[in-house]
């Protein structure tokens, strides 16, 4: 079981096979790296983010950003090493083996398809408080704006349709081929980046010391399980920085890889730290964030329904924490409506390009362990006329729009978290074994002070995830348990390297190779 390894020099030739160009720099790989990572969670987990820590929500984006840009250098180097479609699951592949990579793969179904539920929510509430509200003066009934349990809408949610609506759009622009240009992604890292900077503007002169005080309402140590003080939030703001690893896969593409991927995967991420930071220190410290605590002084857990009726009474109703579009409030409180409304005319406009590249992101992962025989053939079987793996880009989808149409943002994150938070960890054992193994093997970035940075990815995966409500937390091993039963059902006797094919690069599906966002021409020959 452990010993069916694919041999790298097949992924390799896989590689070579593609021969892509050489076109990108650091500036770029940082554009892309912005588009993926801002989305949902500055723009709405800022609310969930308050309600768990208080002001020590800055904190908790500092402890998340720093763990993110360890693992980042860690998937730097076997990106450049192992350029190949797959992520994750293929570096693991390459070096623990059949069995571990499965887990990983089907644990980065939780990284993408769960993120892109729960930014589906997030997009929601911008919908339903911009768009339909202020603009349009329709006020959506909680019964539609809201799951059945969704952060800070009043309680009586039974399905979030726009959550719902915009899946499904998003699952559809993707089945008949749709793709981000360059163009398209800069222009949308330029508005989100514009918002968040007058956010920033208006905010940090209104922020008052007094505001911060008590810094860390609910300690930096809420208690394991319960997912609130500084380290909870940052087990559930780590939302806010995956995507990152998108950039790793574009490694191959890269000028100067050694210089321009780390820059581009450190430079992303230390961008988003700054802004995260900022943005927070003047939401909180202008209009206040403290938690609404319950009676035993615990904060009430974040997407509950205790919190949501709490935030049901009118001394709530201007709180923080109550927001479902936590940036656009903030500005309508501090009496800036329009600037307000602006900023949620930018998320409307940029939270769907993140979607899609999550669902991207989930299409390929399963995409490329059907091609290895571990899913059935059929779900990789490619459109006639939009040359897109449509069946299985439909059955994500409405896998998808479901749990966005039930499931409160929050809760939706920290699931995503906790396998975002595995897959990481897995990626740089792989890293430390393969330096190990293929000490020679040539390599166009190496991990500095990998012994460090290593060891220091692993147990920050391992500390966020302990760190995670223990709802979260269970769900990967449920999750596993399901991921066995089809691995032992289908996979093990269906596994193209188990029946001794080695090959990973089928012809007919080259064209369908995906493309990631921002590159426009890939040179296949
Ligand atoms: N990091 C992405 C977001 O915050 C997934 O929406």
């Amino acid at each position: 079981m452990f010993g069916r390894v694919k041999p790298l020099g097949a992924i390799l030739e896989t590689a070579e096979k593609k021969s892509l160009h050489r076109t990108l720099g650091a500036f770029q790989l940082m554009l892309f790296g912005i588009g993926c990572v801002i989305g949902t969670g500055i723009f709405v987990l800022t609310a969930a983010g308050a309600q768990k820590a208080g002001p020590g929500l800055m904190l908790a984006f500092t402890i998340a950003g720093a763990i993110c840009i360890v693992a980042a250098l860690c998937y730097a180097e076997i990106a450049a090493m192992v350029p190949v479609a797959g992520s994750a699951y293929t570096y693991t592949y390459a070096t623990m083996g059949e069995f571990l990579a499965w887990t990983v793969g089907w644990s980065l179904v939780l990284e993408y398809a769960v993120a892109a539920s729960a930014v589906s929510v997030g997009w929601s509430g911008y919908f339903s408080g911009t768009i339909l509200n202020e603009f349009l003066g329709i006020h959506l009934p909680a019964s539609l704006s809201a799951g059945p349990l969704a952060l800070g809408g009043a309680p009586g949610g039974v399905i979030n349709l726009p959550a719902l609506v915009i899946a499904l759009l998003v699952t559809w622009l993707l089945m008949i081929g749709t793709r981000e240009s360059a163009w398209f992604n800069a222009a949308l890292v330029a508005i989100k980046v514009t918002a968040l900077t007058a956010f920033v503007i208006l905010t940090l002169p209104e922020t008052e010391a007094a505001r911060f005080n008590p810094f860390l309402p609910a300690g930096v140590f809420g208690g394991l399980g319960t997912g609130v003080g500084a380290v909870g939030a940052a087990a559930t703001m780590f939302f806010a920085y995956v995507g990152f690893d998108a950039v790793s896969t574009a490694a191959e593409e890269t000028k100067n890889p050694q210089r321009n991927v780390p820059i581009g995967l450190v430079g992303s991420l230390l961008f988003c730290t700054v802004f995260y930071i900022l943005v927070s220190a003047g939401a909180i410290g202008s209009i206040g964030g403290q938690p609404i605590m319950g009676p035993n002084g615990v904060p009430f857990p974040a997407g509950s329904e205790e919190l949501a009726r709490q935030c049901a009474m009118p001394q709530y109703a201007q709180y923080l924490v109550c927001s479902d579009e936590a940036l656009a409030h903030v500005l309508r409180v501090l009496g800036h409506g329009t600037i307000g409304n602006m900023l949620g005319i930018a998320a409307f406009v940029a939270l769907p390009s993140v979607i899609l590249i999550l669902l991207f992101g989930q299409t390929r992962i399963f995409f490329v362990m059907a091609r290895d025989g571990l899913l059935p053939d059929r779900l990789a079987a490619v459109h006639p006329k939009w040359k897109t793996p449509y069946v299985v880009t439909v059955i994500t989808g409405s896998v998808v729009a479901v749990g966005a149409a039930f499931l409160p943002v929050g809760q939706l994150a920290d699931i995503s978290n906790a396998g975002t938070l595995y897959a990481f960890m897995m990626v740089a054992i792989a890293v430390m074994i393969l330096r190990r193994r293929s000490p020679d093997f040539p390599r166009n970035f190496r991990t500095p002070a990998l012994w460090l940075v290593g060891p220091a990815t692993i147990a920050g995966c391992i500390f966020l995830f302990v760190n995670l409500p223990t709802a979260a937390m269970i769900v990967l091993p449920t999750w596993a348990v399901i991921g066995f039963a089809v691995y032992f059902g289908y996979g093990r006797r269906h596994s193209h390297v188990g029946l001794g094919h080695f090959e990973v690069h089928e012809p007919e599906y080259a064209d369908i190779e995906p493309d990631i966002p921002g590159i426009a021409d890939r040179d296949r020959s």
